[in-house]
């Protein structure tokens, strides 16, 4: 009794991680099926103490599933989410592929889990950066309304991948020893340069767009307005890759639309707010930190402080895992949130 339900990229950074939450997961579980390419066919993989064979991905892998999580590329699943869907899955897909289709709720449970009622099979987890950004942003925008927001990233390497983790082990040890090295994966695997990422920041995540933003930056202005359902909401961004192998930190501005907010208010909006913790105390060094929001499906809130030339502006800094909250947690708790809003089949 429970759902039968397909993890593909089952291999992956993400996909791992999706194992992990739904290991951990209150959601009612029959059975699993990892899937992945060809190159991992036959790979053991565990579910608790079961071992389970990681399968090639075909679009008869989705027969008799009732969800499925997709992390292995916008290309596999612009492909194969419509094949699960037709199959009577519903599909939870952290990749970029259907985020801004208006057909297709773009969820994160905290600020728009109303957004899933109007579901039809497919509903798109947010890009990792975005998703921190909104879980910190929504309880001050409810109280004070949101008028502009400026934030710069500083993300870790595993949003690009598993490969991208190893790039950077290697080429610090190499950088340290001497050595010479050659990248391959970052800043973008697909793209044509690749340069060091080891003791050196790169402020590229994803490919250029014509404009000169990074299609990173690209997607939390745009995803950020979808979620939280205000075109209005003027948001811009500068996305850093830095040598962290997990956990996003991001610097962001935001200007609110009432006057009267503190510091001290905003400090109870967040301490309130379902999925923020509140790390604020600058007396006693306390701030947050990729080191410690490794493994939390939370995200981190401190330097809450006011702009100090322009009113009704202010600063935080925020850090969230994004393997988890930016990435499994979120896709697993959708999952949840379906479960328990009786929406976890594909409409008729
Ligand atoms: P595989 O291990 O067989 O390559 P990461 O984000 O860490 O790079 O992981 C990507 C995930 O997506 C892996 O599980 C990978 O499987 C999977 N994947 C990549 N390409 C395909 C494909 N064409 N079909 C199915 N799974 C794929």
């Amino acid at each position: 009794n429970g759902y039968r339900v397909a993890v593909v990229g089952a291999t992956g950074a993400v996909g791992t991680r999706m194992i992990e939450m739904l290991e951990q997961s209150s959601l009612p579980i029959a059975n699993v099926k990892y899937l992945a390419s060809k190159r991992s066919a036959g790979k053991i993989l565990k579910f608790k103490e079961q071992e389970i064979t990681v399968e090639e991905l075909v679009p008869e892998s989705f027969e008799e599933i009732d969800l499925a999580l997709f992390s292995a590329g916008g290309g596999v699943s612009k492909k194969f989410a419509p094949e699960a869907v037709k199959r009577g899955a519903v599909v939870v897909d952290n990749t970029s592929a259907f985020r801004m289709d208006p057909e297709v709720p773009l969820v994160v449970p905290e600020v728009n889990e109303n957004a899933l009622y109007q579901h039809k099979g497919l509903i798109a987890n947010p890009n990792c950066s975005t998703i921190q950004m909104v879980v910190a942003l929504e309880p001050i925008r409810k109280a004070f309304g949101l008028k502009k927001v400026i934030v710069t990233t500083l993300q870790a390497v595993s949003g690009a991948g598993n490969r991208a983790i190893k790039e950077l082990h290697d080429e610090t040890e190499a950088v340290l020893n001497g050595e010479a090295y050659e990248p391959q994966i970052l800043p973008v695997a697909g793209d044509k340069k690749h340069y060091q990422i080891a003791f050196n920041p790169l402020a590229q995540i994803d490919v250029f767009e014509d404009d000169g933003y990074t299609h990173e930056e690209w997607k939390m202005i745009h995803e950020t307005k979808k979620i939280m359902e205000d075109e209005n909401i003027q948001v811009t961004a500068t996305c850093v890759r830095v040598p962290v192998a997990v956990a996003h930190s991001e610097s962001v501005w935001f200007e609110l639309e009432k006057n009267g907010a503190t510091v001290s208010k905003l400090h109870d909006l967040l301490k309130r707010a379902p999925g923020v913790v509140l790390e604020d105390d600058p007396e006693n060094q306390i701030y947050p930190q990729a080191v410690n929001a490794e493994g939390k499906k939370e995200t981190f809130v401190g330097r809450v402080r006011p702009d100090q030339e322009q009113s009704n502006a202010f600063h935080l800094y925020c850090v969230s895992d994004n393997l988890l909250k930016g990435a499994a947690w979120n896709s697993v708790q959708i999952a949840e949130r379906l479960h328990a809003l009786d929406l976890l089949r594909v409409p008729k």
